[in-house]
């Protein structure tokens, strides 16, 4: 065992989805050891404790994990379960963490972010019931990156990682497993199988695009063998270092192709894809592109026809950003909805005191109880489940829903890289004038109040501030400013845009036209071209 002095990492705290750095930076010199350390020193060590690890496959995930699982045996865990090849998608993962009853994991990615070695990389830990760290891990985690001095790790050979079955580092043991069959049979018990079968037998024709992500083999075992879709149903199904040279992002933007079939000749009748390491989803029908808060409440106002959720749902979850869509689902129902910050751990507790069933994101993000983490194609799945009982199709589903609920128009304006003091000035001009918002008017607008959200969580009673400026109008439209957490340069300006519409006469336009109003108050507001420099969003979902 070597003991080796080094520097503590640069001082940033993990965000939501743990660490996210240049790839570079984690490759540099003691960097990745000193955040592993901080890691196991933060969560008071890992002596005995029995850890997932693995990733989704981009440049250097290998490596890295050699390294994680030298550091591992040298602070004495026990066991490392680690997904052959170091493959494991961040919502596998965390059904090992809980089905293998473990100490938590370590999942190597940056999601939907791109990867190569001047690309990104990230990291981080989740806890023993499958979710991401919460706050308080976190700042634990935090705290020891900036006292760090040393960190452990024994010489060792490279463990082969495509080989199955156990070996030993030192004194630990390695475990290398498939990475896809627990999580593929998790699948088939929760939904029906039998029906989403037969609507392949029936000639329904379907796109999954992998994005040359972590979902590949996957989705290529679920659909291609145990559902028997026609081969190549999985596009991109191989996953790569650089993921083709493309963005792993599922959505109209990123996964331009597939929507480009989907609205093209000869279209299939579904198509969906997922990002880097297999936890976002996108869904478009034929013609049809649902967006992700409008697949939430799809999803939750028809969930009971999947096996799993036949008896109904305890509540919903959504994030602040995310559409009212799913409240007024949840209001029909007579069960509790959930406003948390944006980021996954929030639905954590509220899974874990069976308070929600089903929970989802704005940005792409939807998933369950099943496990804690948003899901992919567990999203998938529950979409083709309920194809395949109503026998209908995406837009009928859609079109019937808006008709039911009337329409939550949304759309998600991002600008990006924009200068970090810029952004902060635009928050804080918001910030100071929330107070004289009320009751003034643009162009017709009339603002019926503003606030920044903050969440108590009603599970541990803990608070979170400053989670993005809400504006709301006369009418039920809306408007959300809030800075990324998970980029990696500059800050990235998030406008979230809402509208909801009810006249039946009026549900079928598209979002940018149906929000021009929300869209011009939203710059008149926060005068986001002057403070930016931006005339226009750089990213429109
Ligand atoms: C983004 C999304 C957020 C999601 C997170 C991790 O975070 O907006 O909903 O939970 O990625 O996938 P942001 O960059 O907005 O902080
Ligand atoms: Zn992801």
């Amino acid at each position: 065992m070597s003991t080796i002095q080094t520097n503590p990492i640069d001082g940033q705290k993990p965000g939501t989805s743990g660490l996210r750095k240049k790839t570079r930076v984690f490759m540099s010199p003691h960097f990745l050891e000193n955040y592993v350390q901080s890691i196991f020193d933060g969560i008071d060590g890992v002596d005995g404790s029995t850890l997932v690890v693995g990733g989704d496959g981009r440049y250097f995930n290998d490596r890295a994990i050699q390294v994680i699982l030298r550091m591992a045996a040298a602070n004495g865990a026990a066991r490392c379960i680690v997904g052959q090849n170091g493959i494991l998608s961040t919502p596998a993962a965390s059904h090992l963490i809980r089905k293998r009853g473990t100490d938590g994991g370590l999942i190597l990615s940056a999601s939907h972010n791109p990867g190569g070695a001047d690309e990104d990389f990230g990291l981080k830990y989740n806890g023993p019931n499958g979710g991401p760290a919460s706050d308080g891990v976190t700042d634990k985690i935090f705290a020891k990156t900036t006292e760090i001095t040393a960190y452990k790790i024994i010489e060792a050979k490279d463990v082969a990682l495509s080989r199955l079955g156990a070996t030993t580092l030192g004194d630990m043991v390695v475990e290398i497993i498939d990475p896809v069959s627990d999580y593929a049979d998790l699948m088939e018990e929760l939904f029906d199988f039998n029906a989403i079968g037969g609507l392949f037998v029936g000639g329904f024709r379907m796109r999954f695009d992998a994005m040359h992500a972590v979902t590949g083999p996957y989705a290529k075992e679920i659909f291609e063998n145990r559902l028997e879709a026609p081969m190549g149903t999985v596009a991109h199904g191989v996953p790569s270092e650089d993921f083709g040279g493309g963005h792993p992002d599922p959505n109209p933007i990123w996964a331009k192709e597939l929507m480009d079939v989907m609205y093209g000749e000869d279209a299939p009748d579904f198509g969906a894809a997922s990002d880097g390491d297999g936890d976002r989803n996108m869904i478009v029908g034929l013609g049809a592109y649902v967006s992700p808060s409008d697949s939430l409440a799809v999803l939750a106002d028809l969930a009971h026809l999947a096996p799993a959720y036949a008896d109904g749902l305890a509540g919903i979850a959504r994030s602040m950003p995310t559409s009212g869509a799913a409240d007024r689902v949840a209001e029909a129902k007579g069960i509790e909805i959930f406003e948390t910050p944006t980021g996954w751990k929030f639905f954590g507790n509220l899974l874990d005191a069976g308070r929600a069933t089903i929970c989802g994101e704005e940005s792409a993000g939807t998933g369950s109880n099943h496990v804690r983490e948003k899901d992919g194609l567990w999203a998938v799945l529950l979409w083709l489940n309920i194809l395949a009982k109503t026998g209908k199709s995406v837009s009928e589903l859609l079109a019937d829903h808006w008709a039911k609920y009337g329409r939550n128009y949304y759309s998600r304006h991002d600008y990006e890289a924009v200068d970090s003091d810029a952004a902060n000035g635009l928050m804080q001009a918001l910030r100071d004038q929330l107070d004289d918002l009320e009751g003034a008017s643009f162009g017709g607008l009339a603002v019926s109040h503003a606030d920044e959200f903050a969440y108590d969580d009603p599970v541990d009673g803990s608070h979170s501030e400053s989670q993005g400026i809400r504006i709301f109008f006369e009418g039920g439209g809306r408007v959300v400013f809030r800075l990324s957490g998970t980029g990696t340069q500059g800050a990235t300006l998030r406008v979230y845009l809402e509208m909801l519409e009810t006249d039946p006469a009026q549900l079928h336009h598209d979002p940018q036209d149906a929000l021009a109003p929300i869209i011009a108050a939203a710059q008149a507001v926060a005068g986001i071209e002057e403070r930016t420099g931006r005339s226009a969003p750089d990213v429109i979902t």
